[in-house]
């Protein structure tokens, strides 16, 4: 059933009739059609909505009474009674307005035509439509069962022609209503165009010296492994990690749709260009809270983790960070994913991105500075660096040390810029994805029983292992991950067999802050 259906009158004196108008609605990203059913009835004056409304949908009543009476109709003075079917979910939010409220229209004959769309919006108490989040899941969802026309307001207009169907947007009520009846002609929205790729913030040419985080960037950018720059400050590192994207590789279609769903969801979209054509790349500031990095609240939204989706994770002055916040990093980087378990259900949201972190070494930040003396106690170092717990480090790939650099340096010429090196990250990005048959996955994603099959290595490069591991500056863990971080290095030299210079420079970049 789609669109809007005034069924045949159950009695004969036609005093009530059910009309039923599509919606759809959202869990975390998950998405599911709702008929929302309306049926006026003789009665006592009453509105009531039932299947399972959340106090938004509930408060609707009120924003959907006004909306209509100040949109030049009139609210029934009888009983209506809206179902939102299937009833046994909880549903979330406002984007049910706009359809509850053409469904009453319809009901009670003010409103004589059948849409055939799924709408979403909400409506303010004159009678505007409203945009909502997650117009794009929505849409979408509608979109590939079979529905072909979306109605919603001009901010989402982007957002829902983005998503292969007839996108027809308005600022009010009464206009969707003159729409439907065919007395206004309102084209379908345009299909937007992808943003112009942004304008890199810093290319590598600008960074003198930094020969070896420089590398590590690289090395990051091609295999997906998590970097932690640790130096004195004024020494580059904020710098180097805002190179990073100028460094990734070009968003896919299908990784462009899918962080664009969840900046939909985040209500974060730029309506002119809804659908992102560059890596997300986010840098929340060491005060962000639990919430605004993982995501939560109700309804719930994204985090910070979740809108780095197919991006990168920027955490400067990582050791600020409350470590209680920095705990909550652990199951993302572990699986991609963050579930927010709440009251109405858990929701997940998918979180796959590239952490890139920089931090002084103490809190003076001239530990191991060559350049000025370090004020801190030991234990005052020792307390600083174990704010980074053992396993939040032990995800982190490639720790890097970025020293001062000398002044000879500094006037250096001729620097690699940034569209050489991400031209090397491309093209192993590409053996990569022969190697995995799908563009998602890097070389940090190598599986244990993969490097056996993936990293062979000679009897000298073996004996060099074996030795970072027996001298126990290894552990198994970590083992693994240099042989990963290797493994993306010969793919940047477009060697099939891991060389033992490639394995010690792995080792080389996982010095521990
Ligand atoms: N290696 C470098 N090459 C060029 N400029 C640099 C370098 N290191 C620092 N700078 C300059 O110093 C400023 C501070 O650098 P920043 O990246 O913020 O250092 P950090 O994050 O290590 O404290 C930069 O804006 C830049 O102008
Ligand atoms: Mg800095």
């Amino acid at each position: 059933m789609r669109g809007i259906a005034i069924t045949a009158p159950e009695r004969p004196d036609a005093a009530r009739s059910v009309a039923r108008v599509i919606a759809c609605a959202l869990w975390g990203l998950e998405t599911a059609l709702v008929t929302v059913e309306v049926d006026v009835a003789n009665g006592l004056p009453a509105f009531v909505v039932v299947g399972l409304p959340d106090k938004a949908i509930q408060e609707s009543r009120e924003r959907v009474r006004a909306a209509i009476r100040n949109s030049g109709f009139e609210f029934p003075l009888r009983r209506v009674t809206v179902n939102l079917a299937p009833a046994e979910r909880k549903k979330e939010g406002t984007g049910f307005d706009l359809a509850i409220a053409l469904g009453i229209l319809c009901a009670s004959g003010q409103l004589k035509a059948k849409p055939d769309a799924v709408c979403v919006g909400e409506v303010a108490l004159d009678g505007a439509l409203r945009s909502v989040r997650g117009v794009m899941p929505r849409v979408r969802h509608a979109a590939a069962r079979g529905v072909s026309d979306a109605i919603v307001a001009h901010a989402n207009a982007g957002e829902a022609a983005a998503c292969g169907v007839s996108a027809f947007a308005f600022g009010s009520l009464r206009e969707v209503v003159e729409h439907l009846e065919g007395r206004i002609r309102v084209p379908p929205a345009s299909i937007p165009e992808r943003a112009a790729v942004s304008t890199v913030a810093v290319d590598l040419a600008e960074i003198a010296g930094q020969e070896t985080p420089k590398r590590a960037l690289e090395i990051a950018a091609a295999g997906g492994h998590n970097v932690l720059f640790v130096g004195p400050p004024g020494t580059g590192k904020t710098m180097l990690a805002r190179a990073l994207p100028s460094l990734l590789p070009p968003l896919e279609d299908d990784e462009a749709i899918a962080a664009s769903v969840v900046h939909s969801v985040a209500g974060l979209v730029d309506p002119r260009h809804p659908v992102l054509a560059t890596r997300p790349f986010r840098a929340p500031h060491h005060t962000a809270s639990h919430l605004a990095l993982v995501g939560g609240g109700s309804p719930p939204r994204p985090g910070e983790v979740s809108l780095a989706h197919c991006g990168a994770l920027f955490l400067d002055e990582i050791a600020e960070f409350a470590p209680a916040v920095l705990d909550t990093l652990r199951e993302p980087l572990e699986e991609r994913s963050i579930t927010i378990s709440r009251a109405g259900g858990a929701a997940t949201y998918p979180a796959r991105f590239l952490l890139v972190a920089a931090m002084n070494p103490c809190p003076c930040g001239h530990w191991g500075d060559a350049g000025a003396e370090c004020r801190c106690l030991p234990e005052t170092v020792e307390r600083y660096r174990g704010r980074l717990s053992g396993p939040l480090l032990d995800r982190i790939d490639l720790r890097v040390h970025v020293p001062r650099v000398p002044y000879e340096r500094l006037r250096e010429q001729s620097r690699e810029s940034s569209a050489i090196v991400r031209a090397r990250v491309i093209a192993a990005r590409e053996r990569m994805r022969t190697r995995f048959g799908v563009s998602s996955r890097g070389n940090a994603d190598l599986t244990v029983s993969e490097l056996g099959r993936f990293c062979r290595i000679d009897p000298e490069t073996e004996q060099l292992l074996a030795e970072a591991v027996r001298g126990r500056r290894l552990s198994v863990r970590g083992y693994h991950r240099v042989l990963r971080v290797a493994r993306t290095i010969a793919d940047l030299a477009g060697n099939d067999d891991l060389r033992s210079e490639d394995v010690a420079l792995a080792l080389l970049l996982r010095s521990d802050p």
